[in-house]
């Protein structure tokens, strides 16, 4: 048994003396999304209780975890804020939670993040679903031997982000009167912002969404068959897109404007279960 094996299996165990109920879902919020979500039932704790390794935090990315029961037979496991493999995480530990989840037999993840908009008519603030990604990290957490029983050694990609979980999302948004965009995300390693050359190839090569998370973590969800959904917050026009210098500060403050968006549009899609 490898050690991510073994770290994982401490986890599980360590969650059952815990005495926490097994998650159906997981949510993992981004960037100054870390909204609350009703009605907690357990925690919060440290994220660092959860993870078998050291968390550093960043400004503006508070680490906790709780969990939630907004549906009777759905408890969700929360994460208010995630680790990034910028920060010199290696993929198997920006993804521990999500197997964590699934080996306790959760069967949906979705998660937030913030992203820069390639569409010159996007602005900040507004909310899009991902519909595809480009994995451009040049990271897999499926690197390696993962253990068969996880999950297909080759596991298939094309809906990656769950068709029906997304219709639900946007069946939500739009009762609620929420404007929610559609896009493919493109994920790469960060922490530099991408250069204005970079941003004219992701046009191109067919993104809309740019950042530096939540792929990884699809990748290893859908490996081990979660369906998977990823509401992005266009934080800022991407680098080029506008004259615009890019700020971690702006980042920040359009998280917190749409925080209020996607707290009632999570509440409603978990409601509903
Ligand atoms: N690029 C990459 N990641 C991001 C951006 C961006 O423009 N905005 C928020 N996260």
């Amino acid at each position: 048994m490898d050690q991510r094996e073994k770290d994982l299996q401490q986890a599980v165990e360590q969650w059952h003396r815990r005495g926490w109920p097994k998650p159906w879902g997981l949510v993992i919020s981004g960037s100054g999304l870390a909204v609350d979500l009703t009605p907690p039932t357990h925690g919060p704790i440290p994220l660092a209780e959860l993870l078998p390794f050291p968390v550093r935090s960043v400004v503006g990315h508070p680490h906790s975890v709780e969990m939630l029961l907004p549906h009777p037979e759905r408890p969700v496991l929360y994460l208010r804020g995630r680790v990034h493999a910028y920060q010199g995480y290696d993929p198997d530990q920006v993804v521990f939670p999500v197997r964590l989840a699934a080996l306790l037999g959760a069967k949906v993840l979705i998660m937030t993040n913030a992203a820069g908009g390639l569409d010159p008519q996007s602005h900040p603030g507004q909310l899009s679903l991902v519909r595809d990604h480009l994995n451009l990290s040049g990271l897999n957490p499926l690197r390696g031997e993962p253990p068969a029983e996880w999950g297909p050694r080759f596991p298939d990609m094309t809906a990656a982000y769950d068709p029906a979980l997304r219709r639900k999302i946007f069946a939500a948004a739009s009762q609620l009167g929420i404007e929610l965009g559609e896009g493919v995300y493109a994920g790469l390693a960060g922490p530099s912002y991408e250069t204005p050359a970079e941003i004219r190839m992701l046009q191109v090569i067919g993104a809309d969404l740019v950042g530096m998370s939540t792929v990884l973590e699809v990748i290893a969800g859908r490996h081990m068959g979660l369906r998977c959904a990823v509401i992005s917050l266009i934080t800022n026009l991407a680098a080029g897109v506008t004259d615009e210098p890019l700020d971690h500060e702006e980042v920040l403050h359009f998280g917190r404007a749409a925080a209020t968006d996607v707290q009632r549009l999570l509440n409603k899609v978990l409601a509903e279960g």
